[in-house]
């Protein structure tokens, strides 16, 4: 590389990029940015960074939302850059240098004879090298991959009527993965090519000095400098092309426009992440809580508490009263102390003729076996009334 000295009578300085191309550049540096900023915490969302990312940002809903308008716009800049693209190869005749051929298959080859010292000079690039044409054809690969993956997962419904399941997780593998290769390419690849190695800013200033063009260009500077890279085309043939180029331009864009309606507003399923709630210490008692045992049926009532009032009088009008209340069937009322005496002898259970009518059985109303038990006991204790 010493051996290239710029003559100062030659300190020319050659356009690269229009305005176009830069400003498409840095619109999709942008999106590209937010995308890989707000797509990675979300692909990686239990990671201490992820979680402090969404914590500065307001959460993962806002991530979200960042993230599907720079896919909007990362569209949007992708459509203008096919349409020019279109013009430059369909109206201008410009070569399409992007596309590898087989002198880059020769500049590999001369590159490594460079690096292994066998030769002095590295392959004479002309507009772009393999390196670049590369670089493009895998920004390319990688916009449809995410644009065609991210399409499934922002509407989930309408991919499902094409596809099986397994297309959704499938697409946010696919997503997720060339996420992480692509901005690790870029980190790696292109900001070594154009700040480490050699800070290139043409793609800001849009141009490059002549002896920049010699290390990296030669081909290209050599075809300017000889006149031969121009192309001549008549007015006429420019005008016949244009007329042929916009209506097919304007047929892509309305068909854009309404893939684009489809992916952004066909669908609001995507799933909406509740704000995360409250936290609390988990407790997990050391002693496991005893089940909850079953209320234990109430023992039976002590000798003391047999008293009419708070047990055989209740226990009539529960049994009983329906026909020996008020209107006292068989000339018997249940209902006052007073009138009960009148079936029962009390201290003598036996004679009694309430317990003579029950133990014969088969009455319309008739105790539990227990309850006449009892019913007897609190008569044999002389049927006390409190
Ligand atoms: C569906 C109505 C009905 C219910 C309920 C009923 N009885 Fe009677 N009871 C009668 C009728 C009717 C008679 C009269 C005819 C008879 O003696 O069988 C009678 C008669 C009696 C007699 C009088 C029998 C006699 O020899 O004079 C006694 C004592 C008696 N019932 C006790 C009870 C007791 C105690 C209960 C509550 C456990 C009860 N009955 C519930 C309908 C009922």
């Amino acid at each position: 590389m010493s051996d290239m000295t710029s003559t100062p009578t030659k300190k020319k300085v050659f356009v690269r990029f229009d305005l176009l191309q830069r400003v498409q550049h840095f619109i999709f540096l942008i999106s590209f940015s937010l995308l890989g900023f707000t797509g990675l915490p979300q692909r990686y969302p239990l990671s201490p960074i992820s979680t402090a990312f969404f914590e500065l940002t307001g959460g993962v809903e806002v991530a979200r939302n960042i993230h599907h308008a720079s896919a909007i716009v990362m569209m949007i800049v992708s459509l203008v850059h096919v349409l020019e693209v279109m013009y430059r190869v369909m109206v201008l005749s410009t070569p399409i240098s992007m596309i590898p051929w087989i002198s880059d298959a020769l500049h590999v080859y001369e590159d490594v004879q460079y690096y292994l010292g066998f030769r002095r000079h590295k392959g004479y690039y002309g507009r772009y090298s393999y390196a670049e044409k590369i670089e493009y054809l895998a920004l390319i690969w990688g916009t449809v991959v995410m644009g065609l993956t991210g399409f499934m997962m922002w509407n989930p419904i309408s991919t499902l009527r094409y596809l099986p399941g397994e297309a959704i997780p499938a697409a946010k593998a696919a997503h997720g993965g060339e996420a992480v290769l692509a901005v690790a390419a870029i980190i790696i690849w292109h900001f070594y090519h154009v700040h480490i190695k050699h800070l290139n800013l043409s793609m800001f200033t849009g141009k490059l000095s002549r002896e920049e063009m010699l290390h990296e260009h030669p081909a290209e500077l050599a075809a300017i400098e000889s006149g031969k890279h121009e192309v001549q085309i008549a007015p006429t043939v420019l005008r016949k092309r244009q007329m042929i180029y916009f209506p097919l331009a304007f047929v892509l864009v309305a068909a854009f426009s309404v893939g684009f309606y489809y992916f952004v507003a066909f669908e609001t399923t995507a799933v909406v992440t509740l704000p995360q709630g409250e936290t609390v210490p988990a407790f997990y008692p050391l002693t496991p809580t005893p089940l909850p045992t079953p209320t234990p049926t109430p023992e039976p009532v002590a000798v003391t508490t047999l008293t009419w009032e708070a047990f055989a009088g209740p226990l009539a009008q529960k049994k009983c009263s329906m026909c020996h209340g008020a209107t006292a069937m068989g000339n018997v009322n249940l209902t006052t102390y007073a009138d009960a005496m009148k079936v029962i002898t009390p201290k003598d259970s036996a004679n009694s003729k309430l317990v003579i009518k029950q133990n014969a059985g088969g009455h319309p109303g008739q105790f539990t076996a227990d309850e006449l038990t009892q019913i007897k006991a609190w008569i044999d204790a002389g049927a006390p009334e409190k």
